[in-house]
Protein backbone atom coordinates (compact mmCIF):
# COMPACT_ATOMS: atom_id res chain seq x y z
CA UNK A 1 0.00 0.00 0.00
CA UNK A 2 1.16 3.44 -0.85
CA UNK A 3 3.59 2.32 -3.45
CA UNK A 4 3.49 4.92 -5.77
CA UNK A 5 5.56 7.50 -4.02
CA UNK A 6 8.17 8.21 -1.59
CA UNK A 7 9.53 4.57 0.14
CA UNK A 8 6.55 2.26 -0.96
CA UNK A 9 8.22 3.51 -4.15
CA UNK A 10 11.51 2.81 -3.45
CA UNK A 11 10.56 -0.69 -2.23
CA UNK A 12 8.66 -1.41 -5.30
CA UNK A 13 11.28 -0.41 -7.35
CA UNK A 14 13.64 -2.88 -5.64
CA UNK A 15 10.92 -5.61 -5.42
CA UNK A 16 10.61 -5.20 -9.48
CA UNK A 17 14.23 -5.36 -9.69
CA UNK A 18 14.69 -8.25 -7.77
CA UNK A 19 12.22 -10.11 -10.19
CA UNK A 20 8.80 -9.48 -8.18
CA UNK A 21 5.15 -9.17 -9.68
CA UNK A 22 3.90 -6.11 -7.80
CA UNK A 23 0.45 -4.60 -7.21
CA UNK A 24 0.55 -1.02 -5.87
CA UNK A 25 -2.41 0.69 -3.98
CA UNK A 26 -3.31 4.06 -3.47
CA UNK A 27 -5.92 6.86 -3.20
CA UNK A 28 -3.99 9.29 -6.59
CA UNK A 29 -4.44 7.34 -9.74
CA UNK A 30 -2.56 9.79 -11.87
CA UNK A 31 0.20 9.11 -9.39
CA UNK A 32 0.02 5.42 -9.39
CA UNK A 33 -0.27 4.96 -13.22
CA UNK A 34 2.66 7.66 -13.11
CA UNK A 35 4.80 5.09 -10.63
CA UNK A 36 3.03 2.07 -12.00
CA UNK A 37 5.26 3.18 -15.53
CA UNK A 38 8.33 4.30 -13.94
CA UNK A 39 8.28 0.49 -12.35
CA UNK A 40 7.17 -1.36 -15.63
CA UNK A 41 10.67 0.27 -17.41
CA UNK A 42 12.78 -1.61 -14.45
CA UNK A 43 12.42 -5.20 -15.79
CA UNK A 44 10.62 -6.36 -19.12
CA UNK A 45 9.76 -9.28 -17.29
CA UNK A 46 7.92 -7.98 -14.53
CA UNK A 47 4.00 -7.23 -13.93
CA UNK A 48 2.85 -4.16 -12.97
CA UNK A 49 -0.64 -3.46 -11.70
CA UNK A 50 -2.10 -0.85 -9.78
CA UNK A 51 -5.51 -0.14 -7.96
CA UNK A 52 -7.18 3.12 -6.81
CA UNK A 53 -8.27 2.68 -3.45
CA UNK A 54 -8.73 3.90 0.47
CA UNK A 55 -7.25 1.77 2.78
CA UNK A 56 -9.95 2.71 4.94
CA UNK A 57 -12.64 0.71 2.78
CA UNK A 58 -12.28 -2.78 4.19
CA UNK A 59 -14.68 -4.23 1.72
CA UNK A 60 -12.92 -2.54 -1.01
CA UNK A 61 -9.42 -3.61 0.20
CA UNK A 62 -11.03 -7.42 0.42
CA UNK A 63 -12.55 -7.21 -3.27
CA UNK A 64 -8.50 -6.41 -4.67
CA UNK A 65 -6.88 -8.66 -2.69
CA UNK A 66 -9.24 -11.25 -4.03
CA UNK A 67 -8.77 -9.74 -7.15
CA UNK A 68 -5.20 -10.21 -7.04
CA UNK A 69 -4.93 -14.03 -5.92
CA UNK A 70 -7.43 -14.68 -8.91
CA UNK A 71 -4.83 -12.72 -11.74
CA UNK A 72 -1.75 -14.74 -10.01
CA UNK A 73 -2.61 -17.52 -8.66
CA UNK A 74 -0.76 -16.30 -5.75
CA UNK A 75 0.19 -13.68 -3.69
CA UNK A 76 3.02 -14.31 -1.63
CA UNK A 77 3.63 -10.50 0.68
CA UNK A 78 2.04 -7.58 1.34
CA UNK A 79 3.52 -4.13 2.49
CA UNK A 80 1.32 -2.36 4.76
CA UNK A 81 3.18 1.33 3.77
CA UNK A 82 0.19 3.84 3.76
CA UNK A 83 0.06 6.36 5.92
CA UNK A 84 -1.23 9.81 6.93
CA UNK A 85 0.20 12.17 9.52
CA UNK A 86 0.95 15.99 10.16
CA UNK A 87 2.24 17.98 13.12
CA UNK A 88 -0.40 19.73 15.29
CA UNK A 89 -0.85 20.33 18.88
CA UNK A 90 -2.98 18.03 19.78
CA UNK A 91 -5.62 20.05 21.83
CA UNK A 92 -5.91 21.27 18.49
CA UNK A 93 -7.00 18.57 16.52
CA UNK A 94 -10.46 17.70 15.95
CA UNK A 95 -11.98 14.39 16.26
CA UNK A 96 -12.12 13.82 12.53
CA UNK A 97 -8.46 14.87 12.66
CA UNK A 98 -7.41 12.33 14.99
CA UNK A 99 -9.41 9.36 13.44
CA UNK A 100 -8.71 10.06 9.77
CA UNK A 101 -5.07 9.48 11.13
CA UNK A 102 -6.12 6.32 12.95
CA UNK A 103 -7.93 4.97 10.62
CA UNK A 104 -5.60 5.10 7.54
CA UNK A 105 -2.51 3.76 9.74
CA UNK A 106 -4.09 1.56 12.19
CA UNK A 107 -7.35 0.17 10.52
CA UNK A 108 -5.79 0.31 6.61
CA UNK A 109 -3.09 -2.10 8.31
CA UNK A 110 -5.70 -4.51 9.44
CA UNK A 111 -8.00 -4.20 6.39
CA UNK A 112 -5.32 -5.43 4.35
CA UNK A 113 -3.44 -7.61 6.87
CA UNK A 114 -7.07 -9.66 7.23
CA UNK A 115 -7.60 -9.66 3.15
CA UNK A 116 -4.81 -10.99 2.72
CA UNK A 117 -4.59 -13.34 5.86
CA UNK A 118 -7.55 -15.00 5.52
CA UNK A 119 -7.25 -15.63 2.04
CA UNK A 120 -3.50 -17.52 2.82
CA UNK A 121 -5.14 -19.75 5.29
CA UNK A 122 -8.56 -20.67 3.21
CA UNK A 123 -6.17 -21.63 -0.06
CA UNK A 124 -3.12 -23.36 2.70
CA UNK A 125 -0.40 -21.29 1.14
CA UNK A 126 2.23 -19.06 3.35
CA UNK A 127 2.85 -15.58 3.34
CA UNK A 128 5.00 -12.55 4.64
CA UNK A 129 3.29 -9.55 5.86
CA UNK A 130 5.58 -6.44 6.65
CA UNK A 131 4.29 -3.28 8.41
CA UNK A 132 5.82 -0.02 8.06
CA UNK A 133 6.07 1.65 11.83
CA UNK A 134 8.65 4.90 13.07
CA UNK A 135 10.41 4.98 15.98
CA UNK A 136 8.24 6.67 17.99
CA UNK A 137 5.96 3.46 17.71
CA UNK A 138 7.94 2.82 21.10
CA UNK A 139 8.86 5.97 22.51
CA UNK A 140 5.72 7.74 22.07
CA UNK A 141 6.26 11.36 20.40
CA UNK A 142 4.44 14.61 20.99
CA UNK A 143 2.63 16.49 18.35
CA UNK A 144 2.20 13.41 15.98
CA UNK A 145 -0.07 11.81 18.69
CA UNK A 146 -2.75 10.07 16.32
CA UNK A 147 0.06 9.00 14.26
CA UNK A 148 2.25 7.46 17.10
CA UNK A 149 -1.09 5.69 18.50
CA UNK A 150 -1.85 4.15 15.61
CA UNK A 151 1.58 2.66 14.69
CA UNK A 152 1.77 1.76 18.12
CA UNK A 153 -1.45 -0.34 17.49
CA UNK A 154 0.18 -1.41 14.37
CA UNK A 155 3.26 -2.74 16.09
CA UNK A 156 1.08 -4.34 18.68
CA UNK A 157 -0.93 -5.99 15.66
CA UNK A 158 2.31 -6.97 14.28
CA UNK A 159 3.13 -9.32 17.64
CA UNK A 160 -0.52 -10.43 17.77
CA UNK A 161 -0.35 -11.82 14.14
CA UNK A 162 3.08 -13.30 14.38
CA UNK A 163 2.37 -15.05 17.35
CA UNK A 164 -1.64 -16.65 15.74
CA UNK A 165 -0.51 -16.66 12.28
CA UNK A 166 3.11 -18.27 12.23
CA UNK A 167 1.12 -22.11 12.51
CA UNK A 168 -0.36 -21.00 9.26
CA UNK A 169 3.06 -20.21 7.50
CA UNK A 170 1.89 -16.74 7.71
CA UNK A 171 4.77 -14.36 9.00
CA UNK A 172 4.67 -11.11 9.89
CA UNK A 173 7.48 -8.36 10.97
CA UNK A 174 7.87 -4.45 11.35
CA UNK A 175 10.18 -2.17 10.10
CA UNK A 176 10.20 1.30 12.23
CA UNK A 177 12.32 3.67 10.32
CA UNK A 178 14.21 7.19 11.34
CA UNK A 179 14.02 9.49 9.18
CA UNK A 180 14.09 9.15 5.52
CA UNK A 181 13.63 11.95 3.30
CA UNK A 182 10.25 11.69 0.99
CA UNK A 183 8.24 14.39 -0.34
CA UNK A 184 4.96 13.10 1.69
CA UNK A 185 6.74 13.37 5.30
CA UNK A 186 9.13 16.54 4.46
CA UNK A 187 5.99 18.33 3.76
CA UNK A 188 3.98 17.87 6.00
CA UNK A 189 6.38 17.06 9.59
CA UNK A 190 9.42 19.56 8.66
CA UNK A 191 8.23 22.46 7.24
CA UNK A 192 11.47 24.67 5.54
CA UNK A 193 10.98 27.11 9.15
CA UNK A 194 12.23 24.20 11.39
CA UNK A 195 15.83 24.53 9.41
CA UNK A 196 16.40 27.79 10.86
CA UNK A 197 16.30 26.52 14.74
CA UNK A 198 16.95 22.87 14.35
CA UNK A 199 19.64 20.81 12.14
CA UNK A 200 17.51 17.49 12.54
CA UNK A 201 19.91 15.79 10.27
CA UNK A 202 22.63 16.59 13.70
CA UNK A 203 19.87 15.19 15.93
CA UNK A 204 20.42 11.19 14.72
CA UNK A 205 22.98 9.02 16.29
CA UNK A 206 24.45 8.26 12.85
CA UNK A 207 24.31 12.37 11.79
CA UNK A 208 22.38 11.38 8.99
CA UNK A 209 19.15 10.72 7.29
CA UNK A 210 18.31 7.47 5.80
CA UNK A 211 19.01 5.81 2.57
CA UNK A 212 15.97 4.82 0.68
CA UNK A 213 18.15 1.78 -0.68
CA UNK A 214 18.77 1.13 3.26
CA UNK A 215 15.17 0.39 3.76
CA UNK A 216 14.70 -1.52 0.65
CA UNK A 217 17.18 -3.81 0.90
CA UNK A 218 15.88 -4.68 4.80
CA UNK A 219 12.19 -4.99 3.35
CA UNK A 220 13.30 -7.37 0.26
CA UNK A 221 14.79 -9.65 3.06
CA UNK A 222 11.89 -9.57 5.17
CA UNK A 223 9.45 -10.46 2.26
CA UNK A 224 12.18 -13.21 1.12
C1 LIG B 1 -4.70 19.77 11.99
C2 LIG B 1 -5.57 18.69 10.13
C3 LIG B 1 -4.35 18.89 9.41
C4 LIG B 1 -3.27 19.58 10.09
C5 LIG B 1 -5.74 17.83 8.13
N1 LIG B 1 -6.38 18.04 9.29
N2 LIG B 1 -4.49 18.33 8.18
N3 LIG B 1 -5.73 19.12 11.40
N4 LIG B 1 -3.50 19.99 11.36
N5 LIG B 1 -2.09 19.81 9.49
C6 LIG B 1 -7.75 17.65 9.60
C7 LIG B 1 -8.77 18.23 8.65
O1 LIG B 1 -9.12 19.56 9.01
C8 LIG B 1 -9.95 17.27 8.85
O2 LIG B 1 -10.65 17.51 10.02
C9 LIG B 1 -9.26 15.94 9.05
O3 LIG B 1 -7.91 16.24 9.45
C10 LIG B 1 -9.22 15.10 7.80
O4 LIG B 1 -8.62 15.87 6.77
P1 LIG B 1 -8.88 15.58 5.22
O5 LIG B 1 -7.94 16.44 4.45
O6 LIG B 1 -10.34 15.64 4.92
O7 LIG B 1 -8.51 14.02 5.18
P2 LIG B 1 -7.92 13.12 4.07
O8 LIG B 1 -8.18 13.72 2.70
O9 LIG B 1 -8.39 11.78 4.36
O10 LIG B 1 -6.32 13.26 4.29
C11 LIG B 1 -5.67 12.58 5.31
C12 LIG B 1 -4.48 13.37 5.87
C13 LIG B 1 -3.52 13.90 4.75
C14 LIG B 1 -3.79 12.47 6.85
C15 LIG B 1 -5.06 14.60 6.61
O11 LIG B 1 -2.41 14.55 5.34
C16 LIG B 1 -3.05 12.80 3.85
O12 LIG B 1 -3.71 12.46 2.86
N6 LIG B 1 -1.85 12.19 4.13
C17 LIG B 1 -1.34 11.07 3.33
C18 LIG B 1 0.15 11.05 3.18
C19 LIG B 1 0.97 11.33 4.40
O13 LIG B 1 0.46 11.83 5.43
N7 LIG B 1 2.29 11.08 4.32
C20 LIG B 1 3.22 11.33 5.39
C21 LIG B 1 3.54 10.07 6.11
S1 LIG B 1 4.97 10.43 7.01
P3 LIG B 1 -12.07 18.33 10.05
O14 LIG B 1 -12.50 18.26 11.47
O15 LIG B 1 -11.75 19.71 9.56
O16 LIG B 1 -12.99 17.58 9.12
C22 LIG B 1 5.07 9.54 8.38
C23 LIG B 1 6.43 9.67 8.99
C24 LIG B 1 6.53 9.08 10.35
O17 LIG B 1 4.18 8.88 8.78
C25 LIG B 1 7.85 9.30 11.07
C26 LIG B 1 8.85 10.30 10.60
C27 LIG B 1 10.11 10.31 11.38
P1 LIG C 1 4.30 9.19 1.51
O1 LIG C 1 4.99 9.22 0.18
O2 LIG C 1 3.37 10.30 1.82
O3 LIG C 1 3.60 7.79 1.67
C1 LIG C 1 2.32 7.56 2.07
C2 LIG C 1 1.61 6.77 1.00
O4 LIG C 1 0.38 6.31 1.51
C3 LIG C 1 1.31 7.59 -0.25
O5 LIG C 1 1.69 6.86 -1.39
C4 LIG C 1 -0.21 7.78 -0.22
O6 LIG C 1 -0.73 7.81 -1.54
C5 LIG C 1 -0.64 6.52 0.55
N1 LIG C 1 -1.89 6.72 1.28
C6 LIG C 1 -2.15 7.67 2.21
N2 LIG C 1 -3.40 7.56 2.65
C7 LIG C 1 -3.95 6.51 2.00
C8 LIG C 1 -5.21 5.89 2.03
N3 LIG C 1 -6.17 6.34 2.84
N4 LIG C 1 -5.45 4.82 1.23
C9 LIG C 1 -4.47 4.36 0.40
N5 LIG C 1 -3.23 4.89 0.34
C10 LIG C 1 -2.99 5.96 1.12
O7 LIG C 1 5.36 9.18 2.72
P2 LIG C 1 6.58 8.20 3.09
O8 LIG C 1 7.52 9.03 3.86
O9 LIG C 1 7.05 7.46 1.90
O10 LIG C 1 5.89 7.18 4.12
C11 LIG C 1 5.77 5.80 3.83
C12 LIG C 1 5.69 5.00 5.13
O11 LIG C 1 6.91 5.13 5.85
C13 LIG C 1 4.59 5.45 6.07
O12 LIG C 1 4.05 4.31 6.73
C14 LIG C 1 5.32 6.30 7.07
O13 LIG C 1 4.66 6.39 8.30
C15 LIG C 1 6.61 5.51 7.17
N6 LIG C 1 7.75 6.25 7.71
C16 LIG C 1 8.29 7.27 6.99
C17 LIG C 1 9.38 7.92 7.52
C18 LIG C 1 10.06 9.04 6.77
O14 LIG C 1 10.93 9.70 7.35
N7 LIG C 1 9.75 9.27 5.50
C19 LIG C 1 9.90 7.54 8.75
C20 LIG C 1 9.30 6.51 9.44
C21 LIG C 1 8.22 5.85 8.91
P3 LIG C 1 -2.10 8.58 -1.95
O15 LIG C 1 -1.97 9.98 -1.48
O16 LIG C 1 -2.15 8.41 -3.44
O17 LIG C 1 -3.21 7.84 -1.29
Amino acid sequence: SGGGSGLGLSMSKYLVELGANIVILSRNEEKLKKASEKLSEVSDSSIVQYYACDVRDGENIESIVTNVFDDFKALDGIINNAAGNFISPTEKLSHNAFSSVIDIVLKGTCNLTLSFGKKCIEKKQKGKILNIITTYALTGSGYVVPSAAAKGGVLSLTKSIAAEWSKHKIYCNAIAPGPFPTEGAWTRLFPKIFSTFIDIEKKLPLKRFGNHQELANLAAYLLS
